[in-house]
Parts: structure tokens; C-alpha cells; sequence
């Protein structure tokens, strides 16, 4: 059983859609975050402002690499995972790669509150999300598959997510 793992900005769904994905095909679901947090024994937020962008990325890499390695996952990863070519490379490894994707009004509308997200947590998160949007398209676009969630919801997205990989795992 190979992975999946969906990668796409803050707000696109990945982890409500990805917990629906992993129970339909019985496989185990695990947001990298999460798991981060879990281990670290704080929030994202905390190591961003306590230990800095960098150290997060590290830590995130790692995770990234050991849980590819196992088998059977559906996998949810940060929004920013993709930038570092070497996180592509292990999550292809590992199985197929799935970007969902939304527009800036939608995600600004599912984000609400950005407390626990400390890259939107600025004076106009709006700006932040098209100018980082923008910047990462490129990135993004090395996934296997996309999918446009906007008007989806997450039943629809994790039931398009297993048309288009059926076969392919
Ligand atoms: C980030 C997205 C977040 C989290 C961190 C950084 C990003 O994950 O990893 O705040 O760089 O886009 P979600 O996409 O699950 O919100």
C-alpha cells in the first residue's frame, strides 16, 4: 500500500478531507503538524516565534522523510512543505502526491481565526495568502495530481481523490 499524501496552502482542506480519505480506505491518517506538536510537546505557533522558521522546517523535513518511509499512510503536510525539493522527492518515494488547491477568498474564509497560524498571522493576512500563494504555485505544480476544492466539499475532495488515484496506489 503505497501513500498519499496531499500537500496545497493553509486552508485547502487537506486535513479534514485527508481524515475522510484515510477512513474510506482504511488506511492511517497523519498531519505532519500534528505529529510535530505531539513530539515537540508545543504548538506550531510556539516554534515559529520561539525557535524560528528554520528550526520548524527541519523538524517538518524529518517527519516528512520517516513517515514516508512507512507504508499505508494517508498523509496531510504543511502548506510550505513543498518549497524543499528534497520533501517532494521522499513523499514521491513513497507514493503519489495529491495538491489541493482553493481560491485566496476561500481560504481566507476556512482559515477564520489564523492564531494557529503563524505565517497568516499578520496586519492583512489576505495580502499574505495571494503574495505566498503566488510564490509557491510553482511548487505546487510538481504534485501528481490537483484538485480545485473551492466549491468542493471534503467528502467530495477525499471521493475525487480516490477516483484519480485508484491504480496508482
Ligand atoms: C505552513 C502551513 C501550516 C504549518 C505552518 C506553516 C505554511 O500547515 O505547517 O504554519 O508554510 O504554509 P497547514 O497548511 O496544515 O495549515
Amino acid at each position: 500500500m503505497r501513500n498519499i499524501t496531499l500537500v496545497g496552502f493553509m486552508g485547502t482542506g487537506k486535513t479534514t478531507a485527508g481524515r475522510i480519505l484515510a477512513r474510506r480506505l482504511g488506511y492511517r491518517f497523519i498531519d505532519v503538524d500534528e505529529e510535530i506538536e505531539r513530539e515537540q510537546g508545543v504548538s506550531i505557533s510556539h516554534i515559529f516565534s520561539e525557535l524560528g522558521e528554520g528550526y520548524f522546517r527541519m523538524l517538518e523535513r524529518g517527519k516528512i522523510n520517516e513517515l514516508s518511509r512507512r507504508p499505508g499512510l494517508v498523509i496531510s503536510a504543511g502548506g510550505g512543505a513543498v518549497i524543499d525539493e528534497r520533501n517532494i522527492e521522499a513523499i514521491k518515494t513513497g507514493g503519489v502526491i495529491v495538491c489541493l488547491t482553493a481560491t485566496p477568498d476561500a481560504v481566507m474564509k476556512r482559515v477564520g481565526n489564523s492564531a494557529g497560524r503563524p505565517l497568516l498571522n499578520v496586519p492583512d493576512p489576505m495580502s499574505r495568502i495571494i503574495e505566498l500563494m503566488a510564490a509557491r504555485e510553482q511548487f505546487y505544480r510538481k504534485a501528481d495530481f490537483t484538485i480545485d476544492t473551492t466549491a468542493m466539499t471534503p467528502k467530495d475532495v477525499a471521493e475525487e481523490i480516490i477516483r484519480i488515484t485508484t491504480g496508482k496506489i
